[in-house]
């Protein structure tokens, strides 16, 4: 999704603007640009393209030079990418970067012509800036009152930074749906879509709500709300640091990623667990609290939707609680029979998913309770839901989700747990036995990271030229392996499909043709005869068979080419540790086809837009 970026303070802004861009590359684009004060005008930069285009563009035309402007990564939605499309778009007087979508931007635009404004590009961002600027031609020298009346207009996702001629020291701006922070330095000030942008210059930010519009001025910063009265807002510190937000040595973000699962599921569990027992106090969840839900939904989107159909087994199966998993596009427009007495959970890494959230929001006028389990601190799914438990997995900066899912796995347990025991369906003996178990999981998954490393490299050189795959698995091994084909397709661009291995039988067997690679989960003891005899029944048909299986078992050699093992632990954990080996499957076979790891094509890492 598009990346916007703000400074007003005394270093040389366009630097500060392209380095602040360069962190929120993760979040995916086609094209950057730049508007910046150079003597009181208004400069642009900007092309299709990576950043490094527009550097190279500005070392060709000159690079604007100032102390204060607005920048932008575009991920194309209305008007493919093009210098021209690229953003920052300019009306009368009024300069603009823009992330979201502007639903009715066709009327306003039909408007805006009859009103005699032109058109360069195809954006929807532009009818924003022309009629800022129409508006501002109405409320000279008035830049709130034009941002306040323009904003009315408007229906959709925006975060804007803003830049009127007239006050070349300023940055306005102002977001409803879209993600926006505030960040507040010594003498300067900056805004951004994600904390990592600012991260190296103030650990300290504000977030915007809906409608509210900022100024930022000579490092000062004044908060209007939507009524345009100034208004004191909580200042928020982010508890992480620039090293969280650079890659530390590792190639990729992903890999580093995948190191840090064992510190964040430590530090997402360690807190919630007391005297041995999950403690979900600070979240306001108590076993008063959740004992009465009869029935339960868990709505998310593609890595976050897997994590919650481990979250139906491992609910149903200790808790004993009916578990409905819906992907929330879906969710939304399926009129669910969803309502008072049900608790819907809602899991997002970065909280602000605009599917999840509007999934969010019709559960809660349906009259379900919602709980939402995310990443990001005060994001909209966070900031909305009756009940919250952060993940703290950090930052994650890679698009291809790799600890978020994991933290949210863990997550996924301890309430279950809590449930279980709320429902009388556990002891406390046996709750707090899983509770030790899960404890465990960091040392184990480093276990994993050491004895993997190797075998998966090697199996990545043997997939690099696949073009098709399978994963098959039973039961949270099925869920496992949905996750671990996600994770294949998005960054190495092979086709990968997940089956359950029950149900190859009933179609997919026929796709097996001799030298198909078929990546096979077997970590769930009262499954492994059956899953065993489906691996065969592929490898009988000529399949490679990777086997990811739980160490202690003894498979027959002649089921597998490959085998990667997993250490033991209870059958319903088993996904924690069986998730590293087919997240480096992944990782690997990309790194080995060339791939860009980090910023797979086409995709972003944070989908704002339906
Ligand atoms: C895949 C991936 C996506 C996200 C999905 C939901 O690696 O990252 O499938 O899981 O877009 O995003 P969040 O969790 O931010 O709601």
């Amino acid at each position: 999704m598009c990346g916007i970026v703000g400074y007003s303070g005394y270093r040389d802004c366009s630097d500060v603007l392209v380095g602040a861009l360069s962190r929120l590359e993760y979040r995916g684009y086609d094209s950057a640009g730049i508007a910046v004060f150079e003597n009181g005008k208004i400069e642009v930069a900007k092309c299709k393209g990576r950043l490094k285009d527009l550097v190279a563009k500005m070392e060709i035309d000159g690079k604007p030079q100032g102390n204060v402007g607005i920048g932008h990564t575009r991920w194309a939605t209305h008007g493919e990418p093009s210098d021209i499309n690229s953003h920052p778009h300019s009306g009368e007087k009024v300069t603009i970067v823009h992330n979201g979508i502007i639903e009715n931007y066709k009327v306003l635009k039909e408007f805006l012509i009859e009103h005699g404004e032109k058109f360069l590009s195809d954006t929807d961002t532009e009818v924003v800036a022309k009629l800022l600027g129409y508006y501002y031609k109405k409320n000279p020298m008035e830049p709130i009152v034009t941002i306040e009346r323009t904003i009315k207009d408007l229906e959709g996702s925006f975060a804007l930074g803003i830049v009127f001629e007239d006050f070349p020291d300023v940055v306005f701006a102002t977001r409803r749906e879209s993600p926006l922070i505030v960040g507040v330095g010594e003498n300067e000030s900056f805004i951004a879509s994600d904390v990592p942008a600012i991260i190296n210059y103030t650990k300290n930010y504000y977030l915007l709500d809906h409608d509210e519009i900022v100024k930022l001025e000579n490092g000062d910063v004044t908060i209007y709300d939507d009524h345009g009265d100034i208004e004191e807002k909580e200042l928020m510190t982010a508890d992480w640091d620039m090293d969280a937000a650079e890659k530390g040595g590792y190639p990729h973000f992903m890999i580093k990623e995948i190191h840090e699962q064992p510190t964040s599921i430590n530090t997402t569990i360690k807190p919630r667990i007391v005297d041995g027992m999950p403690n979900l106090e600070e979240c306001s969840i108590t076993l008063d609290k959740i004992k009465s839900f009869k029935q339960i939904y868990i709505v998310a989107c593609g890595t976050a939707m897997h994590a919650g159909l481990v979250g139906k087994y491992v609910i149903e199966k200790l808790a004993k609680v009916p578990v409905t998993v819906d992907m929330a596009s879906e969710f939304r427009y399926r009129n669910p029979l969803v309502g008072k007495g049900d608790l819907v959970i809602i899991i997002s890494q970065s909280g602000e998913t605009a599917d999840s959230l509007a999934a969010m929001r019709l559960a809660k006028k349906l009259g379900a309770k919602t709980l939402a389990i995310v990443n990001v601190k005060g994001s909209s799914i966070a900031r909305e839901a009756d009940m919250l438990i952060y993940t703290h997995a950090g930052p994650e900066i890679a698009v291809a989700s790799t600890k978020a899912y994991i933290v949210q796995l863990s997550v996924m347990y301890l309430f279950a747990f809590e449930l279980a025991l709320a429902k009388g369906a556990i002891t406390q003996e046996q709750c707090k036995a899983l509770t030790a178990e899960l404890q465990n999981t960091p040392g184990i998954i480093s276990d994993v990271l050491e004895k993997t490393l190797e075998i998966t490299q090697y199996v990545g050189t043997k997939l690099v030229a696949t073009e098709s795959l399978l994963y098959i698995g039973r039961g949270l091994d099925y869920a496992l392996s949905m996750e671990g084909s996600l994770k294949l397709k998005e960054i190495s661009y092979i086709h990968s499909e997940s089956y359950a291995a029950g149900e190859l039988k009933h179609g997919t067997i026929s796709l097996i043709t001799d030298g198909m690679p078929v990546i096979a989960v077997a970590t769930q003891s009262d499954l492994l005869e059956k899953t065993v005899s489906n691996i065969k029944e592929v490898k009988a048909r000529g399949a490679k068979v990777i086997l990811v299986a739980r160490e202690d078992f003894e498979i027959d050699e002649e089921a597998y080419d490959y085998l990667i093992k997993v250490p033991k632990m209870q059958d319903i954990l088993m996904p924690i540790p069986t998730i590293v080996p087919l997240q480096l499957i992944a990782y690997y076979t990309a790194v080995h086809r060339g791939n860009d790891v980090d910023k797979p094509r086409n995709l972003a890492k944070s989908v704002t837009v339906e």
